[in-house]
């Protein structure tokens, strides 16, 4: 029997190079997801209307309701809504069906713009696809004379096929990010919530999913509070949601007014791989260099695990020279330097220098690493304040707080309320001043504590505006000083997002720099963060974090995976280990241009797991042992990047200079692999390939 067949018009269909969408418009209806997955080709629109596929089941609506992009709740839709709102319980229920479809550009970005004309509440919901790169982007406005009380607006709604089967979602806490899990799908919903008030150590606010060939991924460009879920769909596909989650009575839209949702990164890919080389290409996009490209990622030192706040000028001025004659290139002054800061319970929010440490500021300081010809850095952490601090003292109710409940501090700190304008002036001002008379061109910003009673002087939950208040600030602090880079940390890695790397340009990961412990972080952030915006640190031996020890070349191998960086009072090397730091940091600086390309991560047998960067033409890549062996005979590492017919010459490589050459052919790597000698436990081997 044949079918009717959709217009083409009524079909909106975007490709990528190698994914493609398609969405049917059916008169008077939401836009219904149809296909989300690998390339379809050019012409297929022979594609019969929903509807006309299907028959209505028995004790089902006589019209049913098919999934839409924009779904709502309570009138026929019963899988999650993209939109939960009311009106002091009325306007419960809303039907965004009347659509108008506007091509932004032509074949690339498209609006659906809904009407409700019941509930008086309109929509925009938009798509763009640039580098298989889906960009949604949701917002909704309040048409009616009375205010709308938001409960849940979805940032982006997707659809997953129904061969979805396991979900890898990235959780952990302060020391242990990015660790990976894996939910198989089934029947029960999926569902991941922070509620945190920042992005958090504990959820990443993104997930991949398998789907038999084909892995999805998405990221919710939001540094607060988020939620997402997938639910199965009685048509056995699933449906994917993120968003921010709401605190109670957190949005109440007035008439008139327009709500935004962070904005969506969604790609598929075969593998986890393309769809980490798909995200890391859609970020980078997102990051805004000084002079329009980002400069070779310098070597950084960060004083905080060699110092902490134990602060003493000749010695900082004795490990400036001792960085600089390594080539460190940037030296990063974190913790212990303003005003009575000698340990985590003071000092937060007076932010200007300690005399006592300093009698002269910071100039002879950072005056003498940029003689050394390197960057100066400094640490702040300007949304926080001690308690015992000239600056609560002064403005007790700057602080987020709630009244009639008690201040609850954490790491002895109160969180500011950046929603008061004055709060942002006064941080302004303070940083400013330094950011004035300091060669200073980089700052680290840091946030060490999760929100509670996060009230604004209202009494109202201050989530959300908290964000939006920080992002005006990190917007202002670019706009004023565009050339100072600023590096996204909170405790490491709690606020690594889509939406905070619009204002920053490098994220600390991780406050573990334990080089077994990093190998498991690190490709977790590389499934959404690319490898030169990921700070990685040679730390000391035994690893502060952990107590676990490791060669130094082992944990130099596991910090060439990203950001490179040197985290230790290096004046206390013996002349050979700082030799060969030095090796280290001219081996990564002459393989940055590779280390920072196209990434691949992947696992071989026997406790093997392989780091590759560069691009198929030529690459590096680590092979590290985590575990001592098991088997007899090392097993090769199949590297499926490599291109089949493709021919390559590959020799060992390392601060040590590089091996013979031994020729294979692509195809025998990606099937087979490369041969690997055996290694001891903790230990790392580079290989460097070039297409002959
Ligand atoms: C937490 C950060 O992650 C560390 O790197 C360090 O900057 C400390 N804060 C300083 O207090």
């Amino acid at each position: 029997m044949s079918q009717p067949v959709l217009p083409a018009e009524t079909l909106i269909v975007l490709h990528g190079r190698t994914t493609s969408l398609a969405i049917e418009c059916p008169p008077d209806a939401a836009p219904l997801w149809r296909y989300w997955g690998l390339r379809l080709p050019e012409a297929f629109t022979t594609v019969p209307a929903l509807e006309t596929t299907r028959q209505v089941p028995s004790f089902s609506l006589d019209a049913p309701i098919p999934f839409s992009v924009f779904p709502t709740f309570g009138l026929g839709w019963f899988a999650q809504s993209a939109l939960l709102a009311h009106r002091t319980g009325v306007d419960f229920a809303q039907r965004l069906d009347t659509c108008r479809v506007e091509w932004l550009e032509a074949g690339r970005a498209v609006a659906f713009r809904f009407n409700d004309s019941v509930a008086r509440v309109e929509a925009c919901v938009t798509l763009s696809m640039h580098d298989d790169v889906l960009t949604l982007s949701t917002q909704i406005t309040n048409r009616s004379d009375d205010p709308l009380d938001v409960q849940f607006l979805a940032a982006a709604t997707l659809p997953l096929p129904e061969h979805a089967c396991a979900v890898h979602s990235f959780s952990g806490r302060h020391n242990a990010e990015f660790l990976a899990q894996v939910d198989l799908l089934g029947r029960a919903i999926w569902r991941k919530e922070n509620r945190r008030g920042l992005t958090s150590h504990d959820a990443f606010p993104g997930a991949l999913v398998e789907a038999d060939g084909v892995t999805y991924g998405a990221q919710l460009g939001w540094s607060g509070n988020h939620v997402q879920s997938i639910e199965w769909l009685d048509d056995g596909r699933y449906q994917w949601q993120l968003g921010e989650w709401l605190a109670p009575g957190e949005v109440q839209l007035a008439p008139g007014a327009t709500l935004n949702a962070p904005d969506v990164l969604a790609t598929c890919a075969p593998d986890a791989n393309g769809v980490a080389r798909n995200f890391h290409a859609a970020i980078r996009a997102r990051v805004t260099w000084a002079g329009g490209t980002m400069k070779p990622r310098p070597v950084h030192l960060n004083t905080w695990e060699g110092y902490y706040f134990d602060h003493d000028l000749p010695s900082l001025i004795k490990l400036a020279d001792a960085a600089a004659d390594i080539g460190i290139e940037r030296f990063v002054l974190d913790d212990g330097w303003f005003h009575r800061r000698d340990d985590d319970r003071r000092g937060l929010g007076d932010w200007w220098t300690d005399a006592r440490k300093y009698p002269d500021g910071l100039a002879p300081l950072a005056d003498h690493v940029a003689q050394k010809g390197m960057e100066f850095g400094l640490w702040v952490e300007p949304e926080m304040v001690n308690p015992d601090s000239d600056l609560f003292r002064s403005h007790p109710d700057w602080a987020l707080q709630l009244s009639g409940r008690p201040h609850q501090t954490a790491r002895n700190q109160l969180v500011l309320d950046l929603t008061r304008p004055e709060v942002g002036d006064y941080l302004f001002e303070k940083i400013g001043a330094l950011l004035e008379t300091l060669p200073i061109g980089y700052l680290k910003w840091d946030h060490n504590r999760d929100l509670v009673a996060a009230g604004d002087g209202a009494g109202r939950s201050a989530y959300r505006g908290q964000v939006l208040a920080a992002y005006a600030l990190f917007k202002r602090f670019r706009a004023v000083y565009p050339d100072v880079e600023i590096e996204a940390c909170a405790g490491g890695g709690g606020r690594i997002d889509a939406g905070i790397i619009r204002h920053t340009h490098r994220f600390w990961t991780s406050d573990c720099i334990d080089a077994v412990s990093r190998a498991k972080i690190q490709p977790g952030f590389l499934s959404f963060m690319p490898p030169e915006l990921m700070g990685s640190h040679i730390g000391t031996a035994p690893a502060h974090s952990t107590g676990r020890s490791q060669s130094m070349d082992f944990r130099a191998a596991i910090a060439c995976q990203g950001h490179f960086g040197v985290e230790f009072d290096l004046v206390k090397l013996d002349q050979t280990e700082r030799a060969r730091l030095g090796q280290w940091i001219a081996f990564y600086k002459a393989h940055r241009h590779l280390l920072h390309a196209s990434v691949w991560t992947g696992v071989a047998g026997d406790n093997l797991i392989w780091h590759a960067a560069g691009s198929e033409d030529e690459w590096i890549i680590f092979v590290y042992r985590m575990a001592p062996m098991e088997f007899r005979h090392m097993p090769p590492v199949r590297l499926p990047f490599l291109e089949g017919d493709a021919r390559y010459t590959v020799f060992v490589t390392g601060p040590d200079g590089t091996g013979h050459a031994v020729r294979y052919n692509g195809a025998w790597l990606a099937q087979s692999g490369l041969t690997v000698p055996h290694m001891k436990a903790e230990e790392a081997i580079i290989f460097h390939g070039k297409r002959i």
